[in-house]
């Protein structure tokens, strides 16, 4: 029989509890031995949510922990629904005055709409068409690496190539870019997390007055590109497609936000991660140096797998619906525990081991089956590959040194420091 578990968290283990903060500051290890705990119980559990100052409180959420139970919620958006936000807590209502929406926050047929539009930028030609920025950023940023000495991966070589990535697609002027940079570590600096309210004050105003100077800027380069087009994503962003579509000025200030959010982020940390797990992995790495071209693409599924660079996504649920035997009301709340599923031992024999011939490797870390799966999916294994490439070729002895400093967050896998030698 259908039930409804409100109040079932305490019967679980109180110090497990995903809404607390606290729960997040955790060593990664303890994390993923908590979530596995979670797996084995009969339904998702439902995890009350604090009030916070400024945020919109939410009611609590229904931990979705299970491979399966993920899948089921992202290849059904009719019932779980993106709307009013995926972000976790919700974003607080002036946010989307302010800046607009974006399509990882829209159902269809808006998210359609918007996705047509800007999947044009990810054709597999426009990928290609970048493979020569992207190699000749990896070779600057490895250059570099050579010229100061080995000190820092993050800020050395994970956190440079994929926001380069991200201003060549957009043909963003060489002048304009370290605005760009300076802006994003303001926007990134503040993720997921609820600091004290003071703070909570300071970083929202930096974050506000940074993202719109990033819309302004775009917006204005939109209108000059749509006067004069050129080859870059700008102006095919601005300029009509076959089906007469194209972004309106405030779109495509929201979708470049997006990509510089969802597109820096993720892959750095994937990066970051990556080096780590090839260091604590000796046969692993091996393995790989033996033929790169071989094993580099089954080496970046396991690193997704393995960091899930986004740890969670809400759903909103639209109607009744039975999942697992939890019976769910509109309005409820699903939180997608994409981390947990790729260690959901029922799909991933021994999922605590980093193997890079893993096969299948049905991960979700890029999201799972449905409108939303990661639009820059290709684009990010095509950095990552670019990047260790380029590394493992010129500084075959590359290493992680010591454990990373990780930032405290409910959303992003991030690796603020790493050290490494070569
Ligand atoms: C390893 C790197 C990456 C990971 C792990 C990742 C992860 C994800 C995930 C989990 C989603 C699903 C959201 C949902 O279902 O609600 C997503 C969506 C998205 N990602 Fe990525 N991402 C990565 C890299 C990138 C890059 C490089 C870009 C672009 C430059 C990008 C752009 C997007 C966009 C635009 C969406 C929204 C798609 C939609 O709503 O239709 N991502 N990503």
């Amino acid at each position: 029989m259908a039930c409804h578990h409100k109040t079932v968290t305490t019967a679980v283990d109180p110090s497990i509890d995903l809404a607390d903060l606290d729960f997040w500051r955790r060593p990664l290890r303890e994390r993923y031995e908590a979530f596995a705990r979670l797996r084995q119980l009969e339904h998702p559990v439902f995890f009350p949510e604090r009030k916070v100052p400024l945020l919109r409180s939410g009611k609590g959420f229904y931990a979705l922990v299970r491979h399966a139970d993920v899948v089921e919620a992202s290849r059904n958006p009719k019932v779980f629904s993106s709307e009013p936000a995926v972000t976790n807590p919700e974003p607080p209502g002036w946010v989307k005055h302010v800046f607009g929406e974006s399509m990882v926050n829209m159902d269809d047929p808006r998210h359609a709409r918007l996705r047509r539009i800007v999947s044009r930028a990810f054709s597999p030609k426009m990928l290609s068409n970048l493979q020569g920025d992207i190699e000749a950023a990896a070779k600057r940023i490895v250059d570099d690496l050579i010229a100061e000495g080995p000190r820092d991966f993050v800020s050395q070589v994970a956190a440079r190539l994929p926001i380069t990535v991200i201003c060549d697609m957009m043909g963003i002027p060489q002048e304009l870019r370290e605005k760009v940079h300076k802006h994003v570590d303001v926007s990134t600096a503040y993720t997921g997390i609820r600091p004290s309210l003071p703070r909570m004050l300071r970083m929202a105003g930096e974050n506000v007055l940074a993202l719109f100077s990033l819309q302004r800027m775009v917006i204005r380069l939109g209108r000059e590109r749509s006067a004069a087009p050129g080859d870059d994503l700008v102006s095919k962003l601005v300029t009509a497609n076959i089906d007469g579509e194209r972004l309106s000025w405030r779109e495509l200030g929201s979708f470049f936000a997006l990509l510089l959010v969802a597109g820096n982020e993720t892959a750095r940390n994937t990066m970051a991660h990556g080096i780590k797990l090839l260091t604590d992995n000796p046969e692993q790495r091996e393995l790989l140096l033996s033929d790169f071209d071989k094993y580099i693409g089954g080496a970046i599924e396991e690193m997704v797998r393995y960091v899930s660079p986004i740890m969670q996504f809400r759903r909103t649920v639209t109607q009744d619906y039975d999942l697992r035997g939890l019976h769910l009301k509109p309005g409820d709340k699903v939180v997608l525990f994409y981390g947990s599923a790729n260690r959901d031992e029922s799909v991933f024999p021994d999922p605590d081991r980093f193997d890079i011939t893993r096969d299948p490797n049905p991960h979700v870390g890029f999201g799972g089956p449905g409108p939303h799966f990661c639009l820059g999916a290709n684009l990010a294994r095509q950095e990552i590959k670019t990047m260790f490439r380029e590394l493992f070729t010129r500084l075959p002895g590359i290493r992680a040194v010591g454990e990373p400093e990780l930032l405290l967050s409910n959303f992003d896998n991030s690796v603020r420091f790493q050290g490494i030698t070569f």
